[in-house]
């Protein structure tokens, strides 16, 4: 049976929007060094394990209707499949990511040179550390941002001014959760899903004042990488050893669909790293160039 990615959302009565995202198949995808609890260079990876998982995702995505592109990737920056780290990208403007470790400054360049050479015009350079879609995430208006790990507090403003968007500025605690992007995902405009655990108290108090009916993950749905997922309003694309999380998603009208990424785990990633949306501005949207 073909999915597609269009017609009426069951959850929130809103249109399935198809998306377009950019990815990074993991061609040289191995842990040689460790930047979160997750990474272990003496546990041995598969680059091929990790390249069989990563294209069943982006064939899944294609599958739904979703427009995908690709980034080059670079043989000595084996992080660079994390595609969601490399920008925020919103209404045309990239807001290109400022890595806190040296093991991944060098994917910055190449994002820019991405954005310029496929059309995009409005592109700035984050000068706070900013590593993108990990930490700033897009929920209708508003753009949810997080701090603690990895993304600086001074980077809120900073997006907020370039792409125009109110920041709500949220503080992460559990380093197993060190990006914005593993304890919480957006279901559509109106609906997150996350785990409480992973934040601050007060950063706790301000996701249930704002998403009173949000979904809240266990801890060991979390603990999965489950909250590291992709909505297009209908469909979910989660870890699929988040059962319960699945559970609860269909309860309110979404359909879960399951993938395995445990090899890319074992450098701390999930389906959401691996992915960068672009949004084009409204009227203009910038021209398609070749895939790389
Ligand atoms: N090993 C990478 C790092 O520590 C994983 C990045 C995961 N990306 C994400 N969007 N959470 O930076």
């Amino acid at each position: 049976m073909s999915r597609t990615a269009t017609g009426q959302s069951p959850a929130s009565g809103g249109v399935v929007r198809p998306r377009r995202y950019l990815m990074c198949r993991p061609t040289h995808f191995t842990v040689n060094y460790s930047i979160n609890p997750w990474m272990d260079p003496v546990v041995p990876t598969s680059t091929e394990t990790g390249l069989a998982q990563w294209k069943q995702l982006h064939d899944l995505l294609v599958e739904l209707g979703h427009d995908v592109e690709l980034m080059p990737p670079d043989p000595g920056l084996p992080d660079m499949v994390f595609a969601a780290n490399g920008a925020v990208v919103v209404d045309g403007k990239a807001l290109v990511a400022r890595f806190r470790h040296a093991q991944r400054t060098g994917e910055s360049a190449a994002y820019a040179q991405w954005f310029r050479a496929h059309g995009w015009t409005e592109i700035q350079q984050a000068t706070r550390i900013n590593e993108g879609e990990g930490d700033f995430l897009l929920a209708g208006e508003l753009l949810l941002a997080g701090s603690g790990f990895r993304s600086e507090t001074a980077a809120w403003a900073e997006a907020a001014e370039f792409l125009g968007r109110p920041v709500l500025g949220l503080t992460l605690v559990d380093p197993c959760f060190y990006h914005l992007d593993t304890a919480l995902a957006v279901l559509d405009d109106e609906q997150i899903m996350y785990y409480p655990g992973a934040f601050s108290s007060q950063s706790r108090e301000a996701l249930a004042e704002r998403f009173p009916e949000a979904v809240l993950a266990s801890e060991q749905d979390a603990r999965v990488f489950g909250l590291n997922a992709v909505s297009d309003g209908r469909h979910v694309v989660l870890a699929q050893a988040a059962r319960r999380l699945a559970g609860q998603l269909r309860e309110r009208g979404f359909e879960p669909i399951g993938v395995d990424l445990s090899e890319l785990l074992k450098a701390g990633g999930g389906v959401k790293c691996c992915l960068l949306e672009l949004r084009p501005a409204e009227l203009s949207p910038p021209a398609r160039g070749a895939d790389g």
